[in-house]
């Protein structure tokens, strides 16, 4: 079964497929060839084993000339260093213009290796294989490309779209355990932002979502990259309507910031979307039987939903400041007024909320999510 969205541009006539199936990843070879003549696959140094030379071998029987390169894996990796490295092997194996940059892994390769294909020789094409559920979802979609620097996370990069996507679910194989669980994270808050069947279909799947029978796997992943797809086309740059996607990241960037990572991006991000759910709660969005059905979904999957350590609601607030959406040093948070439907007025998709309120939630989830 395969499955196929189209990302349209906004401000031009521009598109990219989103082609999910079983088995794409040795199946490129003829649309390859249109975009260049030689092809350089980037990726980290444990995708390269199990994919990497898999693809490049693939590439090469169908007479295509492919290098394969590769850096360490991890967010620490996600650096200009990184990118200096790849393009000075890129240069060493003599690519230039002509060639195609395939971004092979997960969103810290996608990322890096966007923003390297942005560059390399003023811009050459990019084509993404996903290969982690995350990035299946949410960072192979939209064109952001990035790497960290001392400052911050993601502040050098900029927006470059991919000739096309290929979501090949049989790497997802391979995938542990916790990774799955940082995309499934992002599915449930595609859900709760935008779409309730998408929501109910997860819930009904969380023993089997992972088994034998790939449907509801399939049907999930194609809902959730739609979602993310039809939010990133009305706001390419985001501007305005992008920010639902941070429903949840408020709090959980605080949280791994604050944790120095010892929460994981889908745990933090799982306590904040329950954290953030509480606000609409306490807004008078969701009843309280919604917010319990999506603490049980969290926990269904697995989520710890745990704090490791007890932090003080000022420590918090201090560490939020530092996010996107903050206005004057005030955080703003995306409000649900139901499952899948995100309260939006006069073209605002976060708000400040009363700090009594965010002190309230934040004294709730101390209390209820820490067990140090
Ligand atoms: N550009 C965007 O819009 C966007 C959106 C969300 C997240 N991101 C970025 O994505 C990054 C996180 O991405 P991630 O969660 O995919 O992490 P990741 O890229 O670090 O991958 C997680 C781990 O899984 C391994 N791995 C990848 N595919 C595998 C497979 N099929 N089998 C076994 N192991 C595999 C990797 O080697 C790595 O160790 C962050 O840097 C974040 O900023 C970007």
């Amino acid at each position: 079964m395969m499955q196929k969205l189209i990302c349209n541009i906004s401000n031009s006539s521009d598109h990219y497929e989103i082609v999910i199936g079983n088995g794409l990843l040795v199946d490129h070879a003829s649309y390859l060839k249109t975009l260049a003549s030689r092809f350089a696959i980037i990726t980290d140094d444990k995708v390269a084993i199990l994919y990497g030379e898999k693809l490049k071998n693939s590439l090469v029987a169908s007479e295509l000339v492919v290098h394969l390169f590769y850096f360490t894996h991890g967010e620490e990796n996600k650096t200009r260093a990184t990118k200096e490295l790849l393009e000075n092997q890129m240069f060493e194996a003599g690519l230039g213009r002509d060639t195609c940059v395939i971004a092979l892994g997960g969103g810290v390769v996608t990322d890096v290796a966007g923003y390297l294909a942005a560059t390399f020789c003023r811009g050459v094409p990019l084509v993404i294989i996903p290969t982690t559920l995350l990035g299946m979802v949410d960072a192979s979609i939209g064109g952001k490309t990035s790497v960290n620097v001392p400052y911050g996370k993601n502040l050098l990069g900029c927006i470059y779209q991919p000739k096309k996507v290929f979501i090949d679910l049989s790497t997802l194989q391979t995938l542990p355990k916790k990774e799955l669980a940082n995309g499934v994270v992002e599915m449930i808050k595609h859900g709760l932002i935008a779409d309730l069947p998408l929501f109910e279909l997860l819930e009904k799947h969380s023993g089997d979502l992972f088994g034998s029978d790939s449907t509801a796997l399939i049907n999930s992943i194609f809902e959730s990259c739609r979602i993310k797809k039809e939010i990133v086309e009305e706001d390419a740059k985001d501007l305005g309507k992008r920010q639902l996607l941070n429903f949840g990241h408020t709090v959980g960037h605080a949280l791994e910031h604050l944790t120095k990572h010892r929460l994981s991006h889908g745990e933090a991000v799982a306590i904040g979307l329950l954290v953030e759910s509480h606000l609409s709660l306490e807004l008078g969005g969701i009843d309280q039987k919604s917010f319990d059905r999506i603490k049980d979904i969290l926990v269904q999957y697995g989520l710890p939903l745990q704090l490791p350590t007890l932090f003080s609601v000022e420590t918090i607030l201090e560490a939020m400041k530092l996010d996107k959406k903050s206005v004057g040093g005030r955080p703003r948070f995306v409000i649900i007024s139901t499952i899948g439907s995100p309260l939006v007025s006069e073209s605002c998709y976060c708000i400040h909320v009363e700090d009594s309120l965010l002190k309230h939630a934040l004294h709730w989830m101390s209390d209820d999510l820490c067990y140090c």
